[in-house]
């Protein structure tokens, strides 16, 4: 059967199947070569979206609006500063006044009860731009870069994912994984292994029950071998910055060195990362955290900038892979 997501909200990837997630990554490689080839689509012409955030972003705001533009769409953005949102007017409200005038919107925030209200109220698809427990999109973008550089399907691959076992990013991995037949190694220390929320590991070993992924928590090196990539993200999410000392106490031994990297016993294992990283000093956070005694880089220069690194494929392909959410939605 044809596969057709218009109208789709796109809140998790727990929602969609196998074939969807195939085919939003499938349109994104086509996107993105038409791109390179100068192809102009303009799958979105004559609409309007408008993007909401109540935490900051580099990467995602710039691969909505990118993508949106380049498809011809119109776009909005509108931070928590700028809007009524939530404090003069309910999310419910707001979903339904935005919903009258733009055919798709976007949000990036804490609870995932909000995306959630706003994609019940909106009457147009609504994206979920990051969460506190969920970041799909970035999902998709990793990925497709996967696709990019290992010469197997993602059923044969091994992600592991290395540091804060129980954020958005770990568990937006479990999903994706679970859903396209991947294996999976959620590797951290034992105190935050054991905060992994239950209800997840329960669904996503649902879904990996049919189709044949695996996924793992776990504090036991043993478990990085033949990883094809190893994957990490800041140790104290947006929201969590008081966490900083306790997560470098516990995090500390799993900063992903070329020690770790050889652990996986593949010389041709990627190093992936959403992105923000910290990896040196040149930042004003990491200075800061630096000069109170924490060392928050969660991977080191080597790594970071090693000829296994593919970082900024990431970051180029969260536009198309975005682009291909907004086309197969609204398009
Ligand atoms: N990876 C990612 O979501 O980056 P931003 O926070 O810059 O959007
Ligand atoms: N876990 C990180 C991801 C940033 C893209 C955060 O939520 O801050």
């Amino acid at each position: 059967m044809a596969v057709n997501l218009k109208g789709r909200h796109f809140l998790t990837l727990m929602d969609f199947s196998p074939l969807e997630i195939r085919y939003l990554l499938d349109l994104a490689h086509d996107l993105k070569a038409k791109k390179r080839a100068g192809i102009k689509t303009n799958m979105l012409e004559g609409k309007n979206i408008v993007l909401l955030f109540e935490k900051t972003s580099t990467r995602t705001r710039c691969a909505f609006e990118v993508g949106a533009k380049d498809e011809g769409a119109g776009v909005t953005f509108l931070d928590s500063k700028s809007s009524q949102m939530g404090k003069k007017e309910t999310i419910a409200d707001t979903a339904k006044v935005l919903g009258r005038m733009f055919d798709g919107i976007e949000y990036r925030g804490f609870d995932q009860a909000v995306v959630e209200e706003l994609a019940a109220n909106a009457g147009v698809p609504v994206w979920n731009g990051l969460t506190d427990v969920d970041h799909s999109t970035q999902i998709l973008a990793d990925m497709l870069t996967m696709e990019e550089h290992i010469a197997k399907p993602l059923n044969k691959c091994k992600v592991v994912f290395v540091g804060d076992v129980r954020n958005n990013m770990a568990y937006a991995w479990m999903y994706g994984c679970a859903k396209m037949g991947t294996t999976f190694v959620a590797y951290g220390p034992k105190e935050l292994c054991e905060q992994v929320d239950a209800d997840v590991l329960k669904r996503a070993n649902a879904v990996a029950a049919e189709t044949g992924a695996k996924i793992i928590v776990s504090s036991d090196a043993a478990d990085l071998k033949g990883a094809d990539v190893i994957y990490t993200d800041i140790w104290a999410s947006m929201g969590e910055e008081d966490q900083i000392p306790e997560r470098v106490r516990l995090l500390t031994p799993f900063k992903v060195t070329t020690e770790l990297m050889a652990k996986t016993e593949n010389p041709d294992c990627l190093f992936m990362h959403c992105l923000p990283a910290f990896h040196n000093f040149d930042t004003t956070m990491a200075k800061q955290q630096m000069e109170l005694g924490y060392d928050i880089r969660e991977v080191t220069e080597e790594v970071f900038s090693s000829k296994n690194s593919v970082v900024f494929d990431e970051a180029e392909n969260r536009m198309h892979t975005i682009k291909a959410v907004m086309v197969a939605t609204i398009g």
